[in-house]
């Protein structure tokens, strides 16, 4: 039987992470923040010194992109975040983190299913998943997410520049000629605005367990 396969996409801070995590260990399934890859290689040109706009320099990172760095804590930066959504743009960054996880869609390192959590997971990595869930939430109410998690790691954050940041990425992720951001035809909408971690949750648990009765 093919791995059954849970696809969250939206935008930054929308929940999707948390939303994840929860399913994938309700589940049993593994668990791809896809996120992670492009913030690993944001971070990587950064440290090389280089310029996260530049094909060349973000194409070679994500060709030698070490898995062991999708564990750095600086990764939920605020810069590594600004970074990745630069050299998300790029085609060869995307080429390249392609192929890794389709595999680990096809081939989940634990249980019999797996949830990745991204941009164009419905649309382009796992355009067959079963489940697809486009994940949503105000701008606003991003923000306010993220400004807790960035002052919950010590970093000096103020609401109106966190705002001004998400609706740049937003712009940036949504605006991209490759895989732009957006939900596929057949994703079910969750605006999480208004609810809390378990309200999102039992929604979401709801819409699997339907999914997994058809399969
Ligand atoms: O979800 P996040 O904030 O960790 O994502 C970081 C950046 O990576 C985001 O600006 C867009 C990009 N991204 C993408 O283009 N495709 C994905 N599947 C996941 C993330």
């Amino acid at each position: 039987m093919k791995p059954f396969v849970i696809a969250l996409d939206g935008p930054a801070a929308a929940g999707k992470g948390t939303l994840a995590k929860r399913l994938a260990a309700h589940y049993g399934f593994a668990h791809l923040d896809t996120g992670a890859l492009y913030r690993a290689v944001g971070l990587a040109v950064l440290r090389a010194g280089g310029d996260p706009t530049d094909p060349q320099a973000a194409t070679r990172a994500a060709e030698t992109l070490d898995p062991a760095s999708l564990a750095d804590p600086e990764l939920r930066s605020a810069a590594a975040g600004d970074a990745s959504s630069k050299v998300a743009a790029i085609p060869g960054v995307r080429r390249a983190l392609f192929e890794f996880q389709q595999r680990f869609a096809a081939h989940p390192p634990t249980g019999s299913g797996s949830v990745l959590d991204g941009r164009d997971i419905g649309t382009v990595i796992c355009p067959e998943a079963p489940v697809k869930i486009f994940v949503t939430a105000s701008a606003e109410a991003r923000a306010g997410r993220r400004l807790k998690e960035l002052q919950a790691r010590g970093e000096a954050a103020i609401y109106a520049r966190v705002l001004e940041d998400i609706r740049a990425r937003d712009a940036r992720d949504a605006a991209r000629a490759d895989a732009p951001m957006k939900p596929a035809e057949d994703a079910v909408h969750l605006d999480t605005s208004d609810l809390d971690i378990d309200q999102v949750f039992d929604r979401a648990k709801a819409i699997v367990d339907r999914a997994i009765a058809d399969s």
